[in-house]
């Protein structure tokens, strides 16, 4: 049985694959590859495009998706999250796709190895398939000369699982990878950082921004995300003439992670990056239930 709770859970063969699939699929929409499969999500923290890409993913596939809100659900009566797992498991899925707030709940329903577990996002720790559709946008820009391009993460990193699972892979792919953000937003560990774009940003060819994840800040970080954005918000300006190319996971806090003006720009990948993020967990799902 696989599970995806993080990218490392996939060999070097599997995310060549996913890729090429990725791509084919882009071209062309394959046959109901995931005919007669079921899929449940579940997801305990709010999402716009994840949730729906994976219901569009396995749908395009002829997969059946079934959604349990939890707000709505039996948790409320305190029911545990093992318990309901358990339940929805009795019920014969080939897959649950899940989203929590804690970091090690995908690994823990996983070890339960009950059906293949698909985290959508845990905690600020792993968010595999937005590392994998952010690097296929990138791929898809750079082809194989992707290896030894530096990529910038600018803004609430600490807090960020798109950071977190994207620096893993990014890493692993041979590129490099550059902090950027004010001490608060920083991560402890040994990667590059700048407080200021400015002073790197003739080496960047792509700049992943990040929202400031307020609803995961214990307190307040600062009280004026305006002034925030003065120092770190991706403006045209900022980069000027420079060929980068701009990518955020969403949601983007307009004019303050990036401006209206260069959300309209052809540098600005963020609704490719959803088109692809489709298509990638179209390819997730066909490896993780289909090639595995
Ligand atoms: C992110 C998430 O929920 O981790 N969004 C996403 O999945 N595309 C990022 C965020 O909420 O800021």
């Amino acid at each position: 049985m696989q599970h995806l709770i993080d990218t490392n859970d996939l060999s070097d063969k599997q995310i060549a694959n996913i890729i090429k699939d990725a791509k084919s699929f882009k071209k062309q929409l394959p046959p109901a590859l995931l005919k007669n499969k079921l899929l449940i999500t579940l997801f305990f923290e709010n999402s716009t495009r994840t949730r729906s890409s994976f219901e569009v993913a396995a749908k395009r596939l002829g997969a059946m998706v079934v959604h349990l809100d939890p707000s709505k659900s039996s948790t409320k009566k305190g029911e545990t999250l093992s318990d309901t797992f358990e339940n929805l498991c009795a019920m014969g899925p080939d897959g649950v796709i899940i989203r929590h707030e804690y970091n090690n709940t995908p690994k823990k329903l996983a070890n339960k190895e009950l059906t293949s577990v698909i985290n959508a996002g845990a905690g600020n720790y792993a968010h595999p398939t937005q590392a994998l559709l952010d690097y296929f946008t990138m791929v898809e820009e750079f082809g194989d000369d992707i290896k030894n391009r530096t990529i910038a993460i600018v803004g609430d990193i600490v807090s960020s699982r798109v950071a977190s699972s994207g620096i893993r892979l990014f890493k692993r792919m041979g590129i490099r990878v550059i902090l950027i953000a004010p001490q608060p937003f920083m991560p402890d560990n040994n990667l590059e950082k700048y407080e200021n774009l400015e002073d790197i940003i003739d080496e960047v060819d792509i700049i992943m921004s990040l929202r400031a994840q307020l609803e995961r800040h214990k307190a307040p970080i600062f009280e004026d995300y305006n002034e925030y954005a003065k120092k770190y918000c991706i403006t045209k300006e900022r980069l000027g003439d420079r060929n980068i190319m701009v990518l955020h996971p969403g949601p983007v806090m307009r004019n303050i992670d990036i401006s209206d003006e260069m959300l309209e720009d052809s540098k600005c990948k963020v609704l490719e990056q959803v088109k692809n993020g489709v298509f990638i967990r179209m390819a997730i799902l066909k490896c993780l239930l289909l090639d595995s």
